[in-house]
């Protein structure tokens, strides 16, 4: 069996992967075009053209303008189902989905709008697709805490279909520690913690995202390997990172994926994971991220077997679930 195909039929979570980055240029097209937005853009080829990025902020720009034409219920669950279509085409069963609902409520829609939207396709994507999901509300860090708690407020009559927080947008100069009280008031209400953490900024940051929010996941977490300590630590606490080759080439985290880490995640013991972060933007969804990663850094078959049983672990799961995957 190649080894696409063997990636293929290995069911696979996806534990990292903000829905908003994985609005296609095409479907970016037709919500402009059904929602009478223009775009600075004149062709789908355009759009590609301009997704070479020099760092975090560089895509953040062009991802934060491409979801403006997000403005129905409608829209975010067209943007879902195209996403858990793709997902289930590559062998992908589950999947833990980040939203920004900073990014639709401050340009006036209200919050209802993206997360109707979204249940509304992770709905249909159970009873069509068999594909089972759980949705993350990620706090933007670039804001301040207020608006983090604004955002927690105005989640509070969905939090039942709300899994857990997290914490994205620009890292570095935004430390964990700024958002310590938003994530205990979190925590109080039931809900799971994870944040980016060192994908750009230091292993201070994983060790605060530990420390001070307390978090379940590390989302990224590559820079935890400068520090022997902290990546002892993370083996021994069997921390899940969420780790995203494509989006790291792409961004400039790693200059080839022949020097990504992953591998030597696996080595050293880390519970590491392998997800598509934003796949519309990065050239490629989860069966892409396994197979470029495992050809460029010669995984064998039970190294990617490990990567897959790892996604269920990490998985914010029940034991019961989990061992219907695992
Ligand atoms: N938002 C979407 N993708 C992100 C990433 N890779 N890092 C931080 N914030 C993000
Ligand atoms: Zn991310």
């Amino acid at each position: 069996m190649s080894l696409a195909d063997f990636i293929k039929a290995l069911p696979k979570a996806e534990l990292h992967m903000h829905i908003e980055g994985s609005l296609e240029p095409e479907l970016m097209f037709a919500l402009a075009a059904r929602n009478k937005i223009a775009l600075p853009f004149k062709s789908v080829e355009e759009v590609r053209a301009a997704y070479a990025f020099s760092n975090l902020q560089d895509f953040l720009d062009i991802y934060y303008q491409g979801a403006q034409v997000l403005l129905t219920e409608e829209d975010f669950q067209d943007l879902a189902m195209a996403y858990f279509r793709r997902l289930a085409a590559e062998g992908g069963v589950h999947a833990e989905i980040f939203f920004d609902p900073q990014t639709h409520t401050d340009r006036g829609l209200p919050f209802k709008v993206a997360i109707d939207g979204l249940l509304a396709g992770m709905d249909r994507a159970r009873t069509e697709l068999g594909i089972t999901s759980k949705l993350i509300l990620c706090y933007l860090r670039h804001l301040d805490e207020d608006a983090a708690f604004a955002t927690l407020k105005a989640a509070e009559p969905w939090l039942d279909r709300i899994e857990g927080v997290g914490l994205d947008s620009s890292e570095v100069g935004h430390p964990p520690s700024k958002f310590a009280r938003v994530f205990a008031a979190s925590r109080e209400r039931g809900l799971k913690l994870v944040a980016h953490a060192g994908e750009e900024g230091p292993p201070a940051y994983v060790y605060e995202a530990l420390d001070l929010l307390k978090v379940d996941r590390i989302d990224h977490g590559n820079r935890s390997l400068e520090d022997a300590a902290l990546t002892q630590r993370l083996v021994r606490e069997g921390m899940t990172l969420t780790v995203c080759p494509l989006s790291n080439l792409k961004l400039c985290v790693v200059n080839d994926l022949k020097a990504h880490p992953l591998k030597r995640m696996l080595d050293l013991g880390l519970k590491a994971t392998v997800n598509s972060d934003d796949p519309a933007y990065f050239g490629g969804y989860l069966a892409d991220n396994y197979l470029q990663t495992a050809q460029a850094l010669d995984l064998t078959r039970a190294e990617i077997v490990t990567l897959a049983r790892n996604s269920f672990e990490g998985a914010f799961l029940s034991e019961a679930e989990k061992a219907g995957y695992i």
